[in-house]
């Protein structure tokens, strides 16, 4: 089989690999393959799936003029020497599955998956996708080996755009100039920022009445929840798609853009030991910095209960992250 990685000299692209060719997985390979940013490399258990997926991906290319090469495997040998591994795998929570349940069964997803990847791919930098996203997070940090600054959670992106679009629907206005900010963990206690929520500048608390943004934000803290109702089966996949699309983005090409993201705390917002949302600079080394906003009493307190429930799962699985 040919190497999905170009190794003509000087010109190696970029390579990323996606652990997990679900909806998300797939659709992530698709953009990043059509904005032609990477080679893509999609992984999956399940037989056959991630080869089809990436015959059809390939079969695009004379419509879609990119000229990235995408393999679909289950073979962690194909995804060596990779820039960024994503990983998306994990298990949907089914009836009679309880919160811990799913926290036991994707932590240990998680922890496997990522060894295996990084152990061919050392020098990679990892996000995870998978949910619950903040913990999911801290255990490919524990499996991986790596420095903190080299694992990264998606979830305040996709959190920030639902943000963005809701206010630009309200105010009947492009989302291109509204830039939202959502701090804390991924779930119905993240902490979305409307005094730092700017529309060209502008922060939205001089634009919308109180009643308005307190509208716009229950529906963000519900954002997934409210496609889960819609779909009935499945969750989300386009915006979390596009979002870990725009972060592998910042990565790879050390745009040192800006974005919130679940990274290692060390002390900012007087948290440490665990990994939340917080704006973050992303680049090539990974997390090369991150911004500590002023915030007032009622948004630190808020920003410390997400924070703590977030580490009430960490604590339910130290079993498993003490045997990594
Ligand atoms: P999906 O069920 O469509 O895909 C998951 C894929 O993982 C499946 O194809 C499955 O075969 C694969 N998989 C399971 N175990 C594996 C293993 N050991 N090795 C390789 N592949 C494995 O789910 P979807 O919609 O793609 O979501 C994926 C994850 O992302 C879920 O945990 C979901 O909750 C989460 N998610 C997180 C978001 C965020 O903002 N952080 C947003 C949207 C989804
Ligand atoms: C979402 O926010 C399910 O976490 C996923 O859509």
């Amino acid at each position: 089989m040919e190497s999905p990685r170009d190794r003509v000299k000087g010109c190696q692209v970029a390579q990323v690999t996606v652990i997990g060719a679900g909806n998300v997985g797939s659709t992530l390979g698709q953009r990043l393959a059509e904005k032609n940013l990477a080679d893509v490399i999609l992984l999956d258990v399940q037989p056959g799936r991630p080869q089809g997926l990436a015959l059809d991906l390939m079969e695009a290319r004379g419509v879609e003029h990119h000229d990235r090469r995408i393999l679909g495997t289950a073979d962690y040998g194909d995804t060596q020497d990779s820039d960024v591994i994503v990983v998306t795998a994990g298990l949907p929570r089914k009836p009679g599955m309880s919160r811990d349940d799913l926290l036991q069964i994707n932590g240990q997803i998680v922890a496997d998956v990522t060894q295996r990847a990084v152990e061919v791919s050392p020098d990679a930098i990892v996000m995870v996708v998978t949910n619950p996203l903040d913990v999911m997070t801290y255990v490919a940090w524990k499996a991986s080996g790596l420095p903190p600054e080299r694992v990264i959670g998606m979830a305040g992106v996709l959190d920030a755009a639902r943000f963005e679009t809701f206010i630009a629907l309200e105010l009947q206005i492009s989302t291109r100039d509204v830039h939202a900010m959502v701090l804390g963990g991924h779930g119905d206690l993240m902490v979305p920022l409307p005094r730092y929520t700017t529309v060209s500048g502008i922060p939205i608390t001089e634009l919308l009445s109180a009643e308005v943004i307190a509208r716009l934000v229950a529906r963000t803290r519900n954002g997934g929840a409210e496609i889960v109702g819609l779909m009935k089966a499945g969750s989300a996949y386009y915006a979390p798609a596009s979002s870990a699309c725009s972060m592998v983005e910042s990565i790879l090409y050390n745009r040192r853009r800006i974005v919130p993201a679940a990274v290692y705390l060390q002390g900012e917002y007087g948290l440490s030991n665990l990994f939340l949302g917080v704006p973050a600079c992303l680049g090539r080394l990974g997390v090369t910095k991150v911004l500590e906003l002023k915030l007032s009493e009622v948004e630190q307190q808020a920003l410390h209960t997400s924070a703590q429930a977030v580490q009430q799962s960490i604590d339910v699985i130290q079993p498993l992250l003490a045997a990594l």
